[in-house]
């Protein structure tokens, strides 16, 4: 890598640049600093800024940002304090094809990442990165990753040429000056360099959206860099998230088990609490596959006759989780994130409530449509669509354009919300310890085949099933919608290293907490989304999630009935508690009903995962699937 010294010693104008933008005196950390100048030298930007987290440092990027026309903002009357940005029409979504795990040897980053030797990788990046920020502002953005000094917590700072990266890094993480004081002169974090890819020339105009048609997400396990290329938009910029949160992380508790402690797991789960009537609190944490309805369930509201039973739900997380066993070996978990970036689209005053009410202010929306009273509509808002809006693209929109096909929000459109403006967080969101988790669920998107819900007979079958998931892919990545693929853990995007080590993970942590005597969650599977011949959801879902939940929790007390089958237990009609919701039993059985024929056909598509996933899968992962296979075919 080049050394800022001696760039500078060529290149007068950039010794300007140091000169009016040392670091501020908080900042303690010399390797920090000399990082941040090492790639100042390497993608030189016209100037720094150090962010210090501040109200008024937001202020002034949004407004900045306006100015520029990359944010618009909204109707004050409407909408306080809120903005709409539209993308480039090619940077909706994360992009898995371009996202790289660069360990020193393939094997390592299993068959279901792409791999690129890391050195071959540090050369394209070289490249990239040569002057990529050139007329842009570098602005550095430390953050936490969980409460700020907490033992769970780890600090990363990004660096990025983006200011929408900024304010999103702001409602996303605990950003800010208080960063460097927990980091002190001489603490870790994870550098991730972020640059949009779209250098100016000297009076070059700027886009409202800049970003680059080449794109490389990527990750250094071993040093714990991540270096990302080329967009702006969600998870492939704002870095804390799955870059760091998951892929990063998921590394980190990897590599602590391996070096003989308990290990930890960084998932892509909600996590959310439930008072139940009878006085006690859980902990769950639910793993659904992107836009598969974490967010959804995290901030539920039950129907009326649970309610007023007593069943209450708050939300600690709804996209990540980082799990840690404790002393008693019981598995705690903390939400890493400080804010949501959700799913617009499907999201209205019924689905989730109080997901429109965390709406009412301070948002930012990224590819939603603009309403000619200067607010903000997406697909699904309300019933009747407004006659006429100003969609994701920047187009006029009617209704009629929804008949030729036209979309008036992205189908991955997304707003950006900090989440203490979630009426139903939890009281114990940011503390430090994390909460007890008392049940995993894992949920695909599949339109046949997998019952509403199962619950695994033991933790090995638990991660039988969930390592074996399918889901349908959906607009929240680039490409093929609706395709039913394997989706592990719904990690198979977010996981920083082989797969096949990562149950094995899962696996020997279970064993070892419950070789220290420590009770186990219990696992279940769900699937909200069985059609029927017409293709239109038989289960109604969303607050009605709320009696699945109520089933699993009576079934962790002994409290519920059900029936076993092949693949678990799942509840008879008269096991769940229907008060309040007409739905029959014929419906029940169509989202209950298991399908032999249509399961025999699953485990072909178990085991051609397993074939490719071969080298390290563990031997019991491969013997309960022999057990379900026998018990498969001895049915009938
Ligand atoms: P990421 O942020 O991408 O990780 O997604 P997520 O898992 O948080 O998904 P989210 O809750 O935002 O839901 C995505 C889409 O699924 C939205 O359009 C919802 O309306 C829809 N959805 C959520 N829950 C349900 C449900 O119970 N039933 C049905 N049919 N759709 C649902
Ligand atoms: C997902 O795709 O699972 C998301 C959105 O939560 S992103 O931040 O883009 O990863
Ligand atoms: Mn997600």
């Amino acid at each position: 890598m080049l050394r800022s010294s001696d760039l500078f010693m060529t290149n007068p104008r950039h010794v300007t640049m140091t000169d009016t933008n040392s670091a501020p005196d908080y900042v303690k950390h010399q390797g920090l600093i000399k990082w941040v100048a090492d790639i100042a030298a390497k993608t030189q930007p016209k100037d720094i800024v150090w962010c210090d987290g501040s109200q008024a440092e937001y202020d002034r990027l949004c407004a900045d940002m306006v100015q520029a026309g990359t944010l618009i903002a909204l109707n004050p009357a409407k909408r306080p304090n809120s903005f709409l940005a539209r993308s480039a029409p090619d940077d909706v979504a994360r992009v898995e094809d371009r996202t790289f795990i660069c360990t020193d040897e393939a094997h390592e980053a299993g068959p279901t990442n792409n791999w690129i030797d890391p050195n071959e990788m540090r050369a394209t990046l070289d490249g990239l990165f040569e002057g990529s920020m050139r007329g842009r502002t570098m602005y550095v953005i430390p953050f936490s990753m969980g409460p700020l000094g907490s033992p769970i917590a780890q600090i990363g700072v990004e660096i990025s040429d983006s200011p929408y990266v900024v304010v999103n890094m702001r409602m996303m993480t605990r950003m800010g000056r208080a960063v460097y004081d927990v980091l002190g002169s001489d603490g870790q974090f994870v550098p991730c360099v972020h640059s949009v890819g779209a250098p100016l020339a000297d009076g070059q105009a700027d886009v409202a959206w800049p970003c680059n048609s080449t794109k490389y997400i990527v990750h250094f396990p071993k040093t714990r860099e991540i270096w990302s290329y080329g967009s702006g938009y969600g998870g492939n910029a704002l870095l804390g998230k799955k870059c760091f949160a998951l892929r990063i992380a998921s590394t980190m508790g990897r590599a602590e088990a391996k070096q003989g402690g308990q290990g930890w797991l960084a998932e892509h789960m909600l996590i959310l609490g439930v008072q139940a009537p009878w006085g006690k609190k859980y902990h769950v944490a639910a793993a659904f596959p992107s836009a598969c309805g974490k967010t959804n369930f995290a901030m539920l509201i039950p129907p009326d006759g649970l309610a007023q039973e007593g069943w209450k739900i708050t939300t600690i997380g709804d996209d990540i989780a980082w799990i840690k066993p404790d002393a008693q070996g019981r598995l705690r978990a903390i939400n890493p994130e400080a804010g949501y970036f959700g799913v617009a689209p499907g999201t209205n005053e019924k689905s989730n409530f109080n997901c429109m009410a965390s709406l009412k202010e301070n948002v930012i929306f990224t590819n939603v449509a603009l309403t000619d009273d200067g607010d903000v509509w997406w697909e699904g808002m309300t019933k009747e669509p407004p006659t006429h809006c100003i969609d994701w693209r920047g187009n006029d929109w009617t209704p009629e354009s929804a008949s030729q096909g036209v979309k008036a929000a992205h189908p991955n459109a997304r707003f950006t919300v900090s989440a203490v403006q979630n009426p139903v967080l939890d009281q114990a969101w940011d503390d430090p310890q994390g909460v007890q988790i008392d049940a995993f669920i894992f949920g695909g998107r599949r339109s046949s085949t997998v019952p509403l819900v199962t619950e695994a007979r033991n933790w090995q079958e638990g991660v039988y099933m969930a390592a074996t998931m399918g889901s349908e892919t959906t607009a929240a990545a680039m490409g093929q919608q609706g395709v039913v693929r394997r989706d592990p853990f719904a990690m198979l995007p977010f996981c920083g290293y082989n797969m096949a080590e990562y149950f094995d993970h899962w696996l020997a942590l279970g064993q070892r907490l419950a070789q220290s005597g420590a009770q186990l969650p219990k696992i279940f599977c769900v699937n909200w989304f069985r059609t029927d011949e017409q293709g239109r959801f038989v289960w109604p879902g969303f607050s009605e999630n709320a009696r699945v939940l109520k089933w699993m929790l009576a079934r962790i007390e002994g409290k519920a009935g059900g029936q076993e089958h092949v693949l678990g237990v799942t509840p008879r009609f008269e096991d769940m508690d229907w008060q309040g919701l007409s739905f029959s039993v014929d419906m029940f059985e169509t989202i209950t009903a298991i399908d032999l024929q249509a399961w025999r056909d699953e485990f072909k598509l178990h085991d051609e995962l397993f074939d490719k996933l071969a080298h390290g899968l563990p031997d019991h992962l491969v013997q309960i699937r022999e057990q379900l296979q026998s018990r498969l075919s001895q049915t009938v």
